[in-house]
This record gives structure tokens, C-alpha cells and sequence, in this order.
């Protein structure tokens, strides 16, 4: 494996169906970056940042932003809603952060319309009990008409006139459509161009190759950062399909959304609850709809930054985790959220899938009913009643979590490097003598007091 001291970037990608606890983790390292990208999703990503005693939402730009000297990049591969962006740099503003000359945007990255948005909310209700329940930001809509070709690319928002005429032609399509098939309420197209060009005229100073720029970073030894939205498992292909998102939430897509070559990705950390959440419908072998999920909901404040939706929580799931490690290619894993198990009596974690004919699955199917159909094989863990809370050293740890973590390793295949234990960013330990630990704990300067 490759260490990020050679290669100069590395890779934080969710493990299992977003809300994983990414945005902790990128937080902790993009101090010691010099640039972080976003390469895939748009604005139903969201994380809250900590700023100065203040908390604030970010959907689109990175929280490595926060930082003077980032360089951040949205990268082609994503889809921007205008108006949105532009909410996120005025809610920085207000911060005092600015981010002229430190936040580019791809011109091939597509627009999300207001009748993106409408169409989202039109063909969820056409599903009627099957429904995704998807953040309502127009995401699947927008990269449906970017495979359709006729996807308003970001470099449009440069030329409000192109702009205006594109935008009137494909929302009165798409308007035709709300109200033919889905019989709904069309956008008020007049409205919703005057907000367009406000925003365009806002954001047209951002736009910027980002293959190129990616390419003199890495020439000048600077340090890139990659930051995927959502998680493996709502990939659109490796996810859990029909109820993923529309992008390519694996580490792979940041070449193809960046435009530059494989190798200048570095080395990818899979970041995973030390259980499982989900929003939104599909399949979740794990879950727990009793009383367990409900304390782990509560315990954990499992409730979306996006849309402020309950999560559904369940065990971890080690045959979904394992399948994440080997579709993303995962080197090493962060484990977050220990703290949330302390004091329960007994874990269980699933390690295989059971099939109706008792035959046992031990990755996930393509096929959906498949996946609806198994029952999860549980394994028996005893839990640990000392804290993990605040704990900021491995060798404090409760014996009891450190079974579960060397069980969970077992099951991976591959180290678990980091450990948060709190929502606060100096509750988390780095695992000495993991693979990458050296290089993360030289990125997490903070950390260095707690693990010598
Ligand atoms: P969409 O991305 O809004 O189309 O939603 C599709 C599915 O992905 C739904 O189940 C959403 O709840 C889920 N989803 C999208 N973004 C996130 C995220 O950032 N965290 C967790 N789930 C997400």
C-alpha cells in the first residue's frame, strides 16, 4: 500500500449509507491539507461545522474551507443547485469566512433547477409505499437529464444568456411533465430564471478546471484531500439500488470527476458507525425497530442534518461493512460513534445473511428482493460498562471495547485506525500501530498530546 507521505493525498469515503460521521473525520485532517475536494452528490449531503464557538450547516462547499489557507474544490462529477451555493457562501460570510480565490467550481458539473427539485417530490409520490425517500433536492432529477444529455452544464452560469434560453427550455419540459404525468403543479418558470441569474452572476467567478488545478497542487507537493458524499452503500450501482442516490459514491469516481488519473488518489479511510443508520426507505438486514433502535436513536441523536429526518439504526452490519471494504477498496477504517454502546449489556453484530432455504449469504446480493428476503445471522457480543466517552487513548479503553473492535476487525479484513468516542473533536484516538496511523497522527497535530 501506498502511504499518503509519498503520495501527497488521501481518501474519506462513507462505509455504509452516509451519515457515518465523515464530516468529523475530514474536519480533524483538512487543517493539514492544502486543498479538499467534493466529487460526487450535491447539497442532500450535509454536515454541521464548529467554528469559533458557533454551529452551522454545510450541504455543498467542504468544511476544510473553514480553514484560511484550503483550496476547495465542487468537482465535475457533482450536481449544484446555484441558489444553494450561494445560501452557503452567504452563511460563511456571516462567519467571516470568505472564499474568494479558495473555492472553485467545475464548469462540467450540472445544474440543479427549481423543477428538478419539483420533480423529485412529484415521482416520490408516484411511488407511493416504494418510495425512495430521497432528501427532496432534485439530485436523482438533475443526473437523470445529465445522462440524457440535456443537462445544464456549470459553465452556462458565465453566460446568463445561453443560461436563460437553456434553463426556459428544459423547465418548460420539464413543467410539461409535472403536469401530464404526474398531474402537479408546474414551477413558475419567470420566478424561478430571475432566482437562476441572481444566483449565476453570484457563482460564475468560481468556476474553474479542476483536473488541471488538482494536477499543479500535487506538482507542488501539496497536499490533496478527497471527501466523498453519502457511502458505498448508496452507491447507484453498488448500493442497495433502487434506494441509493444517483451518483458514484466510490473512491474510484473522484478520477473520473476531477479528470485526472487514478494515481493521483491516495489511500482510502472508510468511515462507519459502530452500528448502522439509514434514512430513507430500502432494505436494512440490521435494523432494530423495538425499543433497542429507539435508544440507539436517542443516544446517538440520529436525526439528519439535511432534512432533519429520524434515522433508522440497527447492529452492525459486518456482511454490508465487509462488501464495502472490498467494492471501495478501503485500506483502513474509522470507527465513530463508540461511546453510543457504552454501558449496553450485550452487542450483537450480523455476520451473514439467511436465506429463506437456510443457505447462507455472506455479501450482498445484486438482487434487491434477495436482500428483503434474508434474516440477519446474529453474533453475541457482551457490551462494557466503563465509559468510551472522551476516551483519547487505545490503551484506556475497556477491555469489553476492545474485543468488539478487534471482532470487528476480524470481520473486515482490514484495521480500524481511528476511534471517535464524542461529538467533540478531541474525543477520538488513533490506533497505534494500524496501517496509517503514523500518517494520520502526523495529520491530527491535535491529537499528538493524547497518543504520544
Ligand atoms: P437523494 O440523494 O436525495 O436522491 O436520496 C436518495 C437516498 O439517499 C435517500 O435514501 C436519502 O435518504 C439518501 N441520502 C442522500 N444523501 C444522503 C446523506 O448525505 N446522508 C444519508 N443519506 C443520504
Amino acid at each position: 500500500m501506498n502511504h499518503i507521505s509519498d503520495l501527497g493525498s488521501l481518501m474519506i469515503v462513507g462505509g455504509q449509507w452516509g451519515d457515518e460521521g465523515k464530516g468529523k473525520v475530514v474536519d480533524l485532517l483538512s487543517g493539514s491539507f492544502a486543498v479538499v475536494v467534493r466529487y460526487n452528490g450535491g447539497h442532500n449531503a450535509g454536515h454541521t461545522v464548529r467554528f469559533a464557538d458557533r454551529r452551522f450547516a454545510l450541504h455543498l462547499v467542504p468544511s476544510g474551507i473553514i480553514h484560511e489557507h484550503v483550496v476547495c474544490y465542487l468537482a465535475s462529477g457533482m450536481v449544484i443547485d446555484p441558489a444553494a451555493l450561494v445560501e452557503e457562501i452567504d452563511t460563511l460570510a456571516a462567519e467571516r469566512v470568505g472564499v474568494d480565490g479558495r473555492l472553485w467550481l467545475s464548469p462540467r458539473a450540472n445544474l440543479i433547477l427549481p423543477t428538478h427539485r419539483a420533480l423529485d417530490a412529484a415521482r416520490e409520490g408516484a411511488r407511493g409505499q416504494r418510495k425512495i425517500g430521497t432528501t427532496g433536492r432534485g439530485i436523482g432529477p438533475a443526473y437523470q437529464d445529465l445522462a440524457q444529455r440535456r443537462g445544464l452544464r456549470a459553465h452556462l452560469l458565465g453566460d446568463p444568456d445561453r443560461l436563460a434560453a437553456s434553463a426556459r427550455s428544459v423547465m418548460a419540459q420539464h413543467n410539461r411533465e409535472l403536469e401530464r404525468v404526474y398531474d402537479a403543479e408546474p414551477v413558475d418558470e419567470e420566478r424561478a430564471l430571475e432566482e437562476l441569474l441572481q444566483a449565476a452572476e453570484r457563482t460564475a467567478p468560481l468556476l474553474r478546471e479542476v483536473g488541471p488545478e488538482l494536477l499543479r497542487h500535487a506538482a507542488r507537493g501539496e497536499r490533496i484531500l478527497f471527501e466523498g458524499a453519502q457511502g458505498v452503500l448508496l452507491d447507484l450501482a453498488w448500493g442497495t439500488y433502487p434506494y441509493v442516490t444517483s451518483s458514484s459514491c466510490l473512491p474510484g469516481s473522484a478520477a473520473t470527476s476531477c479528470g485526472v488519473g487514478p494515481r493521483l488518489l491516495g489511500p482510502v479511510v472508510g468511515v462507519m458507525k459502530a452500528y448502522v443508520t439509514r434514512v430513507g426507505g430500502g432494505p436494512f438486514p440490521s435494523e432494530l425497530d423495538g425499543p433497542e433502535g429507539d435508544q440507539l436513536r436517542e443516544r446517538g441523536a440520529e436525526y439528519g442534518t439535511t432534512t432533519g429526518r429520524p434515522r433508522r439504526c440497527g447492529w452492525f452490519d459486518a456482511v454490508a461493512a465487509r462488501y464495502a471494504v472490498q467494492v471501495a477498496g478501503l485500506d483502513a477504517v474509522a470507527l465513530m460513534k463508540l461511546d453510543i454502546l457504552d454501558g449496553l449489556d450485550r452487542l450483537q453484530v450480523v455476520v451473514g445473511y439467511e436465506m429463506p432455504d437456510g443457505s447462507t449469504l455472506d455479501t450482498m446480493p445484486a438482487d434487491l428482493e434477495v436482500l428483503e428476503r434474508v434474516r440477519p445471522k446474529l453474533a453475541e457480543i457482551p457490551g462494557w460498562s466503563a465509559p468510551t466517552e472522551g476516551v483519547t487513548a487505545d490503551e484506556d479503553l475497556p477491555p469489553g471495547a476492545h474485543a468488539y473492535l478487534r471482532f470487528l476487525e476480524g470481520q473486515l479484513g482490514v484495521p480500524i485506525v481511528l476511534v471517535s468516542t464524542g461529538a467533540r473533536r478531541e474525543e477520538t484516538l488513533i490506533r497505534r500501530g494500524a496501517p496509517l496511523a503514523a500518517q494520520l497522527q502526523s495529520l491530527i497535530p491535535s491529537l499528538d498530546a493524547a497518543t504520544p
